[in-house]
């Protein structure tokens, strides 16, 4: 049997430049979708999913993400003597548990591959989940991108997996694309290759990494000695082409909507498609967003 996906490494040391000036003092990973921050959708995810220690890997500026997984107990005592326990019971259900998160910082903006492996001490020799936070995977099933990853890889009896979904080919050369080999069923399939960010016209397919992940620990080795690739940076997807020459790799497709909260578009886009979502209030919201979308067209003619 595959051993169990414990552990998930969220890193969130990157400054957010797409998102200026919001992010000057703000990480990007804190600014909320519709009423929590995307980061907190990201670890509600992992969650759903089974996973028990979350990792952050971090970087300066990134310190209030710590304090929000904490708990605040002034907010809950407050929360308590007013009579506000529905309130209260939903922020205690969030919080992380004691013992249950890990930071670590970067140092260093040297790539994605080089923030998974500042984690490499606290993840030790297991599987592990890997979420990229600024991709919001909006899921149709019932738990979340991760836990139809995890289902798979029970069903595949381990092995690397990677999450992908299906992008316009003008967009393939923003993306890590992999290649579609044998199908196994149930929209996974084996990966036959796999391009970081391929020029115009190259791509192998319009299949693009989204952003959530499971991975060997033998990944650290790799990574540790990986040399600097696209974007002059330590590239993760140069060291899973290097696992995938002793290990299985295979593509896990994405049943739901992808939004890349680091782009002003996907962040907005995020914030209508979850409120739509949200049983409390998607009523009033499409009512007025109608109105809005319906007076903005009348200006327009
Ligand atoms: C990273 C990965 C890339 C993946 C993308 C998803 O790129 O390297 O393979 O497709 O995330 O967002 P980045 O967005 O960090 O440039």
């Amino acid at each position: 049997m595959a051993s169990p996906i414990r552990k998930a490494i969220l890193p969130v040391a990157g400054l957010g430049t797409r998102f200026l000036p919001a992010t000057k003092a703000v990480p990007k990973e804190m600014l909320t979708v519709v009423d929590r921050p995307v980061v907190q959708h990201v670890v509600d995810e992992a969650r759903a999913a089974g996973i028990e220690h979350i990792v952050f890997v971090t970087g300066r500026n990134k310190a209030v993400i710590e304090d929000h997984f904490d708990r605040q107990y002034e907010l809950e005592d407050t929360l308590k003597e007013r009579g506000k326990l529905k309130e209260l019971d939903a922020l205690r259900a969030e919080t992380m548990g004691p013992g249950m998160t890990s930071f670590t910082r970067q140092q260093l903006p040297l790539g994605l591959g080089h923030a998974v492996w500042c984690a490499r001490d606290i993840i030790g020799n297991e599987p592990f989940a890997l979420l990229l936070p600024d991709m919001l995977h909006m899921s149709r099933g019932r738990n979340g991108c991760l836990a139809q990853m995890v289902d798979a890889y029970a069903k595949t009896g381990g092995g690397n997996h990677i999450a992908v979904y299906e992008v316009p080919d003008d967009q393939t050369n923003q993306y890590g694309i992999v290649g579609q080999g044998a199908n196994i069923g149930d929209g996974v399939f084996k990966i036959s290759k796999m391009v970081e960010k391929p020029a115009k016209g190259t791509a192998p397919s319009n299949l693009a990494i989204s952003g959530r992940y499971i991975l060997q620990p033998e990944i650290f080795d790799l990574l540790e000695n990986q040399e600097r690739g696209a974007g002059n940076e330590i590239q993760l997807t140069d060291s899973m082409l290097k696992l995938a020459e002793e290990q299985e790799f295979y593509g896990v497709t994405f049943d739901g909507a992808i939004y890349d909260c680091g782009s002003k578009l996907g962040f907005l886009m995020a914030n209508v498609a979850y409120a739509l979502a949200r049983p409390d209030i998607r009523g009033p919201f499409r009512h007025e967003l109608n109105a809005l979308l319906a007076a903005n067209q009348r200006a327009a003619e």
